[in-house]
């Protein structure tokens, strides 16, 4: 009998590299679960936004309101992508927003914040056939993935894609207010203390600029389904 072990794929990188779409288009390709960790803490975001809580330093009502956050994932019919819900509240879209957009990386900087979702990453985790992309997934939350993926892409081609997901969704941004929250957001993800942007040393590089999402799905597959292979166990 052949046993095909499940593995832990990690994709980081930058805004708007594709990461989420990738990482979406893999789970689908080998039947595995996608985790987004960026809409956890986006859910964190509008959380405290809605409470009036600040976003960008620990206060005692940071504290009572991450113990009443609830987060969960609702799995799409399509059976990989899924939608965050905060407290029982789909919340997928109004996570998306630019009002969202430009607070998260100050929450995300916060240590209080990091410990919890990372907790509930773990758990999620622990059933393997899993792609998760984040920041932070190869380098903190399983540094001992199985196969890690680094994304990058060029600045321009970064505020061009997500200029064209926003108008998919509806939501009208000037390229200059996009291109700002990308600069920002990077310069937080690199710099902040608690476990910044950076590539693990085992970890791919998958360079997007000149890449189709269907080129970068293919990249990652077929380096997950080398290792699935070496790990099949025969048990005669
Ligand atoms: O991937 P995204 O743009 O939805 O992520 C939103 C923010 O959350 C981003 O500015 C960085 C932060 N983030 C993080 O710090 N660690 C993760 N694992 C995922 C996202």
């Amino acid at each position: 009998m052949l046993i095909v072990n499940k593995i832990i794929i990690a994709i980081d990188g930058y805004s708007a590299c594709g990461k989420s779409t990738t990482a979406k288009n893999v789970a689908k390709a080998l039947h595995y679960v996608h985790v987004d960790t960026g809409a956890m803490y986006r859910g964190v975001a509008l959380y405290l936004l809605r409470k009036g809580i600040p976003v960008d330093r620990e206060t005692p009502e940071l504290f009572a309101a991450l113990d009443e956050i609830h987060l969960e994932f609702d799995l799409n019919p399509d059976g990989a992508s899924s939608d965050l819900i905060l407290n029982g509240e789909n919340v997928e879209q109004e996570i998306r927003t630019l009002t969202v957009s430009n607070v998260v990386s100050e929450v995300a900087a916060m240590k209080p914040v990091r410990e919890k979702l990372v907790l509930l990453q773990h758990q999620i985790g622990k059933k393997k056939g899993i792609v998760m992309d984040g920041r932070d997934i190869g380098t903190v939350v399983f540094p001992h993935a199985d196969l890690k993926i680094f994304m990058s892409a060029t600045l321009e081609k970064r505020v061009e894609r997500r200029q064209l997901q926003l108008s998919r969704s509806g939501i009208s941004q000037s390229d200059k207010e996009i291109r700002d929250n990308i600069r920002h957001r990077d310069h937080i993800d690199t710099t902040r203390q608690e476990s910044p942007l950076r590539r693990a040393a085992d970890a791919l590089e998958l360079d997007t600029t000149d890449k189709t999402i269907d080129q970068q799905v293919q990249f990652v597959v077929e380096h997950a389904m080398r290792i699935i292979n070496e790990n099949v166990v025969t048990n005669a």
